[in-house]
């Protein structure tokens, strides 16, 4: 329960934080002028940053936590519709986890550091423009990721054990399909993204990655339905 509890707390911190940078954030910078954007860059984006990437870090902690308490965990756990429906969420969480730690922060020191660098009068950083975008680009595909992921974490106990677990076959169809999409949509989102022009339409603008994540839950659960 412990572990619960944190989870959410973590989940909600990492999550909220994520949106506000998505659907606050991004949008309102581009109306910006540059001096108070460089400030910002200098004194607000440094302090969201730190407690995105810790509670990152803190909700993936806690949620092995759960798993590893986990009273029906075993042999056959994996193998259940819970199981299945968790691991899902999982496989979500891992790869969001991955964009914030090796994509979005490195990249966003990039960024803070051009501010850093033309506040005090130096020369911008040439590749700042490129690092924001790539951030962009892996923060986008996260918002998508989190709206199938909170679906799978809730389903795990609430709807799964309404489904029968299915045979081998139909789990390797499912997990198939799951890793071939996932994979593609993570990709897209790594590909050199070039500044300036569009990368591709469900990271293009916030409104089309809403869409985009609930579709993909959509495809998902159809996929469920239909195999257990
Ligand atoms: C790698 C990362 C993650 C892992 C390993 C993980 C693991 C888990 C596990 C094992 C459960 C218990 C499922 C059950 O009831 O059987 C759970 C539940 C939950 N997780 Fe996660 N999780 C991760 C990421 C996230 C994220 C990013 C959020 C976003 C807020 C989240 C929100 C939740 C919520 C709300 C529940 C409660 C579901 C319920 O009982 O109704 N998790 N998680």
């Amino acid at each position: 329960m412990l572990s619960r509890w944190g989870h959410y707390l973590a989940g909600v911190a990492w999550i909220g934080l994520l949106y506000y940078f998505n659907f606050v954030q991004t949008p309102a910078f581009v109306e910006f002028e540059a001096g108070p954007r460089t400030e910002a860059f200098r004194k607000l984006v440094p302090r969201a940053l730190w407690w995105f990437r810790w509670a990152a870090l803190f909700t993936v902690v806690t949620g092995l936590l759960i798993l590893g308490f986990q009273e029906q965990f075993d042999g056959d756990y994996m193998k259940s519709p819970s199981g299945i429906g968790i691991s899902t969420g999982v496989l979500f969480g891992l790869i969001m986890f991955s964009n914030v730690w090796l994509v979005i922060w490195p990249n966003q020191k990039i960024v803070i550091a051009n501010a850093e660098a033309t506040a005090a009068g130096r020369e911008a950083l040439p590749n700042a423009a490129s690092a924001a975008r790539k951030a962009a680009c892996a923060s986008r595909t996260n918002t998508l990721f989190s709206i199938p992921l909170l679906f799978f974490m809730g389903f795990a106990a609430h709807l799964a054990p309404l489904y029968e677990t299915g045979e081998g076959g139909k789990r390797m169809t499912y997990w198939l399909v799951v890793i071939v999409l996932t994979a593609l949509i993570e990709v897209i989102a790594l590909m050199a993204p070039s500044v300036g022009k569009p990368q591709s339409w469900h990271i293009d603008r916030h409104r089309n990655t809403i869409i985009a994540g609930v579709v993909y839950w959509a495809i998902l659960i159809l996929l469920f339905e239909s195999l257990f």
